[in-house]
């Protein structure tokens, strides 16, 4: 079920403001990407077009394509919502709904896409997207209990186990630890090594070591300055990007040198 993502001469604007210029890559199947660079070079308005969720920001626009296995996710006719559905995301801070229990926080996106879902279905896929998140141990026994009563760590676990629960084909995740201490972010990381064997994941960090330990691959992006728009500047395989980048500006970003 996981696709790989191919993105052509992709522009992105705010109205008129171009934010993210001239993108072109391609994502393989089963693989964990990392996006790097510096706050404000539009890593996460780049990673919302690889949904749709960019064009629900008004006078929000893109230019070029975006294909998921070949089809075209803004050819006319396709509709955002089951884009959504196939490109589940992540975000960075934790956003389980809090007085929703456990349970109905895992099922929410089912709920939306209105499947009709009998009692046991749902307790099965209730049980297999907690362990998918490796989370169902430590609340099996508080199903009904509500998603803001657990750690931090917890919640964003829950959140992936909420996008996981409608099985989606890619996992977009914004940041997704920035808001967690280590030993959650350990926990997410190993999540994450994982989830690669059924999804294609996409995900932001500014953490250099976290980039290293889970992707394949990894997307450098910059900016020129205030205004301009933000850019990828290189693309390769993540220990080439960390060890032998072919641009300056890589290697000055990954150590640590500016950014
Ligand atoms: N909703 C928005 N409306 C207008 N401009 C935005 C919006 N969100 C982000 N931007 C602008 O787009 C650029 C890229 O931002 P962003 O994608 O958040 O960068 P990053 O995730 O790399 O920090 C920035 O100049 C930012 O101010
Ligand atoms: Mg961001």
């Amino acid at each position: 079920m996981s696709k790989s993502i191919d993105v052509t001469d992709l522009n992105v604007y705010y109205g008129d403001f171009l934010a993210v210029e001239d993108i072109s890559l391609h994502i393989e199947p089963r693989s964990v990407t990392a996006f790097i660079g510096p706050s404000g070079c539009g890593k996460s308005t780049f990673l919302r077009t690889l949904n749709r969720m960019h064009e629900v920001i008004p006078g929000a626009r893109v230019e070029g394509q975006v294909l998921l296995d070949g089809d075209d996710l803004y050819a006319s006719g396709v509709d955002p919502v089951n884009v959504r559905r196939n490109v589940g995301m992540v975000f960075q801070r934790p956003n389980p709904f809090p007085t929703m229990s456990i349970r109905e926080n895992v099922l929410a996106g089912v709920r939306l896409n209105n499947r009709r879902i009998s009692r046991s279905d749902a307790d099965a896929l209730v049980e297999k997207s907690l362990r998918g998140a490796n989370l169902w141990n430590e609340v099996k026994d508080r199903l009904d209990k509500p998603g803001a009563g657990l750690s931090g760590g917890q919640r964003q676990r829950l959140c992936i186990a909420r996008a996981i629960a409608v099985e989606p084909q890619v996992l977009l995740m914004d940041e997704p630890c920035s808001a967690l201490d280590p030993i959650s972010t350990y926990a997410i990381e190993e999540l994450i090594a994982d989830l690669k064997n059924d999804y294609t994941i996409v995900i932001v960090t500014h953490n250099m070591q976290q980039a290293s330990r889970v992707s394949e691959r990894t997307a450098f992006f910059n900016i020129a300055g205030t205004g301009k728009p933000g850019k990828l500047i290189e693309y390769n395989e993540t220990a080439t990007i960390f060890t032998t980048p072919s641009v300056q500006a890589t290697e000055d970003y990954v150590s640590g040198r500016f950014g």
